[in-house]
């Protein structure tokens, strides 16, 4: 029987840390007890919140109605035909041990999204990305709940409308879906994938560690396991530690300008760091906006920007209201030096 508790405290529940209280909270290991969250707050008339891991939410203030936290388990191969595999995974299992299952496995492709906090089920929300590979990218369909009639149904590629940071799920159908479970597209025969600059970096200092001989490229030499452990090294060396500086990751998108305004800015910023996007468009390191703006290792009130990543904002004991104030400074000082919006990533709920 499924156990609703009154007055939750979340501070564990989110990467920040915020003391936020949910009024009521269940978690729930099965689409039987799901089904029976939803059919409770329909009888109590109280909103459904869906948890992860709390990894990339702002809690301002306290949740009002049922907040559920999905721990649905499960890793299953679907099916595999000759190098091609598809797994299907359930919406609570952690991320990270994911990609490290799977890798033991020899099933590719996740490596690039290695140390990404958070569980499956919330992956697809933003369409998770780091190092050169978007989830979009190993996708292959996912099952949800709809929250108001308990209907479950498959989804695809299309149906999720993924884009940067961005999806379905964060459009037309933001609060109306519960995933339950991720199916993803995997091979057995690796494909590395080491074009992005901050990878590319870390390989060339590499490059003799690796005792490369002459001739050999990275493709020859290096496993997805290695890839995984690389880009888990510069994750650790960048970004803080939630469980010792309390942060949900990068606090604002990088902005996409057109190609017209980036090498305008170029001009003046020469060091600017910029990505193609192969469609008039160019996305622009926040980061560097943020640092050269002079916010880098800003600290007020008990929040703060993070000393070695100015795209992350930290809590040092303030307050969710605190975080946002920061946050709107930050935007108004990066518009009224660049002309550039920026666009806050983790949900905000107050
Ligand atoms: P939560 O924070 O619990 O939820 C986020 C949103 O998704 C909420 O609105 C919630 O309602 C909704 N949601 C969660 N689960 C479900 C579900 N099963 N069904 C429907 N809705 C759901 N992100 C990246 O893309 N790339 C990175 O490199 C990256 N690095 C990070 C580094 C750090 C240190 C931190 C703290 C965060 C980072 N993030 C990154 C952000 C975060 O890890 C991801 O967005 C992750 O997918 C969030 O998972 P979660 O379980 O914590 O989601
Ligand atoms: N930069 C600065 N100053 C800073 C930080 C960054 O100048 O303080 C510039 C540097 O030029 C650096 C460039 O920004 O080369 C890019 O930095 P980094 O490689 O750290 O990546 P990012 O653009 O800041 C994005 C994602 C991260 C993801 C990394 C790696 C977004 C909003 N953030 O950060 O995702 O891990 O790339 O792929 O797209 C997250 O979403 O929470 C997250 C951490």
């Amino acid at each position: 029987m499924l156990q609703i508790t009154k007055k939750v405290s979340l501070q564990k529940y989110n990467t920040f840390a915020l003391p936020s209280t949910a009024e009521y909270f269940c978690s729930v290991s099965s689409q039987a007890e799901l089904s029976e969250a939803l059919a409770w707050g329909k009888k109590h008339k109280q909103s459904i919140i869906i948890l992860g891991a709390g990894s990339n939410v702002l809690l301002v203030g306290d949740l009002a109605g049922l907040v559920v936290h999905i721990s649905i388990l499960g890793i299953e191969l679907t099916s595999q035909k000759e190098d091609d595999l598809v797994i299907k995974v359930g919406a609570g299992e952690n991320w990270h041990q994911l990609v490290l299952k799977t890798l033991e496995m020899g099933w590719n492709g996740l490596e690039n999204l290695s140390l990404i906090p958070g569980c499956v089920g919330a992956a697809p929300i933003q369409n998770i990305g780091a190092y050169g590979v978007e989830l979009s990218e190993r996708f292959d369909s996912l099952e949800v709940t709809h929250k108001a009639t308990g209907d479950v149904r498959r989804m695809d590629l299309s149906d999720c409308q993924f884009g940067y940071r961005d999806s379905f799920f964060k459009q037309s159908g933001q609060d109306e879906y519960i995933i339950t479970a991720v199916s993803f597209r995997l091979s057995a025969k690796p494909d590395i994938c080491i074009e992005y600059p901050a990878l590319k970096q870390a390989l060339m200092k590499l490059h003799t560690q690796l005792q490369m001989k002459h001739g050999q490229s990275f493709h020859e030499i290096l496993t997805p396991k290695m890839i995984s452990d690389i880009v888990s090294s510069i994750r650790r060396s960048k970004l803080p530690d939630p469980a010792i500086i309390p942060n949900a990751g990068s606090f604002f998108k990088n902005p996409v300008i057109s190609l017209e305004a980036e090498t305008a800015l170029k001009k003046e910023y020469p060091d600017i760091t910029s990505y193609d996007l192969y469609n008039g468009n160019m996305k622009i390191a926040a980061g560097y906006l943020i640092e050269k703006a002079g916010w880098k290792g800003f600290q007020r009130n008990g929040v703060g920007v993070h000393d070695q990543q100015a795209l992350v904002l930290v809590n040092l004991g303030g307050s969710g209201y605190e975080l946002l104030s920061l946050a709107s400074d930050i935007q108004a000082s990066v518009l009224e030096k660049f002309g550039i919006a920026l666009e806050i990533e983790p949900r905000v709920y107050q």
